[in-house]
Order: C-alpha cells, then sequence, then structure tokens
C-alpha cells in the first residue's frame, strides 16, 4: 500500500477551506532570518525599524526563552505582529516543539489572532515526516477555521541525528515545506559531538599535514576543518531536490565576527540562501555573505550575454563556458536580481542585471 498521497491530493488543500498549497515557492529575499524574543517590551517597541533592517523577523518562542515566559513570548509575538505592518519583510515564528505542553497554544492562538500575516511557522526538533504531516494538517484546519486567506509554510530545524537520517523525507512531506536549516547546538547534542559551541568549527576538528620527509622534525601544519560541511552538504541536496531553501542555522560566539562570516561564506558557496541572526552585527555579515559578490555578478551576467540561448561553448578571460557555466550564471544572476529589487545599496553596485 502506497504510504504517500497520489500526486492529485498532494496539491489539495488538507481542510475544506483552507487555501491551496504553493506549487512554487514565493520569491522572497530572506538572507537572515533575525532572531528576537518577544517577551521583551523593549524589543518589541524597535520591532518597526529592525524590519526594516533584515529581511525576516523571527519571534522566537523555544529555546532561549525561560519556562516562566512561555506565554508572555507568545501574546507578545502575536501583540508584535498586530502593531506593524512589516511591508516586504517575513514574518515568523518558532514555535516550542511537538512534544511540548506549549505547542497546541502557540499554534491555535497565533493562527486564530495573526493567521493572515503570519508567512512562515519554524518547527524545531524535526525527527521524520510524521511531524510535517501532524502540524499541516492542523494548520489547514485551523487556516479554513480563521479564513486564512494564503498558506503559513513550515520552515523545519534539522537538528536530531534522526531528523538528518530522514532528511529527504521531510523535504518531501508536504508542499507547506519553506525549507531547512541547521541547528547545530541541538543537533551536536543529539549525535553525542563533544563539542559545548553553537555552529562554527573546533581548533581539535582538522587534518594534521604529512612530516616532511627530509625533515621528520619540522613543525607540521594542522588545518582546521568544517565541522557542519557533511550535514549542511546533504540539507542542501535534500532540500534542492524538492524545491525548498536550505539555511545555515546559528552562530553563537557573538565576539567572533570573523569566524562567523566564515561560516556564513561556507553555507553560501554550498548552496545555502541564507543564516539566522541573533546579534544586531550577524545582520550586516549575512547581508555580506548572502548577497552574491558584485564582481562574480559582472563576470555571471557577461557568461549569460556570451551565451544568449544558453548552448554551447565559448572562452571569457582564458575560462571555458558551456552550458552548465551558463547555469552556474543563471543561478547568481537570478539571487542578485532577488537582491536588487529589495536592497537599493547593493542593486547600485550590481548595475544593470
Ligand atoms: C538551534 O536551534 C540549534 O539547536 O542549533
Ligand atoms: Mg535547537
Amino acid at each position: 500500500m502506497a504510504s504517500t498521497r497520489t500526486p492529485a491530493k498532494f496539491f489539495s488543500p488538507l481542510a475544506i477551506g483552507a487555501p491551496e498549497p504553493y506549487r512554487a515557492l514565493p520569491v522572497k529575499l530572506e538572507r537572515m532570518i533575525h532572531f528576537v524574543p518577544p517577551h521583551n517590551e523593549k524589543i518589541r517597541a524597535k520591532i518597526k525599524e529592525l524590519a526594516s533592517q533584515v529581511d525576516v523577523v523571527l519571534g522566537n518562542l523555544e529555546d532561549a526563552v525561560p519556562l516562566d515566559q512561555k506565554e508572555n513570548a507568545r501574546k507578545g509575538f502575536i501583540q508584535m505582529v498586530r502593531d506593524n505592518d512589516f511591508g516586504a519583510t517575513g514574518v515568523w515564528t518558532r514555535i516550542n516543539c511537538l512534544n511540548s505542553p506549549w505547542v497546541l497554544d502557540d499554534v491555535t492562538e497565533i493562527v486564530a489572532n495573526v493567521g493572515n500575516k503570519l508567512d512562515v511557522i519554524m518547527l524545531p526538533k524535526v525527527e521524520g515526516p510524521w511531524d510535517i504531516n501532524y502540524l499541516d494538517q492542523l494548520l489547514a484546519q485551523l487556516e479554513a477555521k480563521h479564513g486564512v486567506k494564503k498558506p503559513i509554510l513550515i520552515h523545519a530545524i534539522l537538528e536530531t541525528a534522526e531528523g538528518v537520517n530522514n532528511v529527504e523525507a521531510i523535504a518531501a512531506a508536504s508542499p507547506r515545506m519553506h525549507g531547512m536549516s541547521l541547528g547545530p547546538a541541538d543537533l551536536a547534542a543529539s549525535r553525542g559531538m563533544k563539542t559545548t559551541r553553537v555552529g562554527g568549527g573546533h581548533p581539535d576538528y582538522g587534518v594534521l599535514a604529512d612530516a616532511q620527509k627530509d625533515n621528520p622534525s619540522a613543525a607540521r601544519p594542522f588545518y582546521q576543518q568544517d565541522l557542519w560541511h557533511y550535514t549542511v552538504g546533504k540539507m542542501v541536496d535534500a532540500c534542492l531536490a524538492y524545491g525548498l531553501k536550505p539555511f545555515y542555522g546559528p552562530f553563537g560566539d557573538f565576539s567572533d565576527l570573523a569566524a562567523c562570516e566564515a561560516q556564513f561564506r561556507n553555507a553560501f558557496l554550498q548552496g545555502c540562501l541564507g543564516a539566522w541572526s541573533l546579534h544586531p552585527t550577524q545582520i550586516e555579515i549575512a547581508k555580506r555573505v548572502f548577497s552574491p559578490d558584485p564582481a562574480e555578478v559582472k563576470f555571471a551576467k557577461r557568461i549569460l550575454d556570451a551565451m544568449p540561448d544558453g548552448t554551447g561553448a565559448v572562452m571569457l578571460d582564458g575560462k571555458m563556458q558551456d552550458d552548465a557555466t551558463w547555469k552556474q550564471a543563471k543561478v547568481i544572476v537570478d539571487l542578485a536580481k532577488i537582491v536588487a529589487s529589495k536592497d537599493a545599496e547593493r542593486a547600485a553596485l550590481y548595475g544593470d542585471l
């Protein structure tokens, strides 16, 4: 017996009166998902200003919110969404995980009160497609009940060993899937990694160069490696195979801006479209990293111009271009167009696209 819906039913609403699922994700710039603690009144008061500086504002209800503030965080988020016009900036929330006592009220109260302004729900600690299916059905029922006009999307955090094992089935679970973020802190714990960090590298994880044959006692360079390379690669393949968006998650060392930038850039080069910003300094880093480099955009544009129908082979500055590099160039120019549509500063650097 088939365990998934038929293709025809896959795109039908899961409740009578719920909006039709998207067949392709809406085009949105999401270079950083900026986390705010919605129980903090001072931060809520600054949301309007913040919303003009970031691509996505996320009200965090899960980890980092103290137990006695869980209800206030949910109420504060609803208030914050009601009180502000976010324009083109995305409105997301990270709800509590599915086995918590708060999640049912998180979902029901938020959809009832601000369902029409909410773009994406970030679901933590997703272990398999069953978690997505549960939230999918519940959201459809609530959308129908409250007359929500467009589908609220689901973004899964990849932060358990079981979730990584099931990453493809999670990506395939529903047309409501927006994408995924790496959750390096929970994932490290779940996997039994021997670290105490939130993302980034580790000084002991690396490769020692061979000893020199003619000078065996000479110092041997040790090259630190990217601890997250495997998981990010696996997540990118699962996401792109299903038309979803992959993101690097949090980088917890706010004092090390260079390491944050290096980690974000690895993720960008591997295919990710954004990362979380947990501190204001990380907003500019994410803008810099997840907007394609102007020189790279200009070269990509030259490739597209040199091969108008995307076929054949040409040489540019001594480098061979063909159908495949044309496709790479198109990825960069298409992204630059999305960036330029929201970010005037970068639009000026890119010129005609
Ligand atoms: C994020 O939630 C993480 O666990 O890294
Ligand atoms: Mg986590």
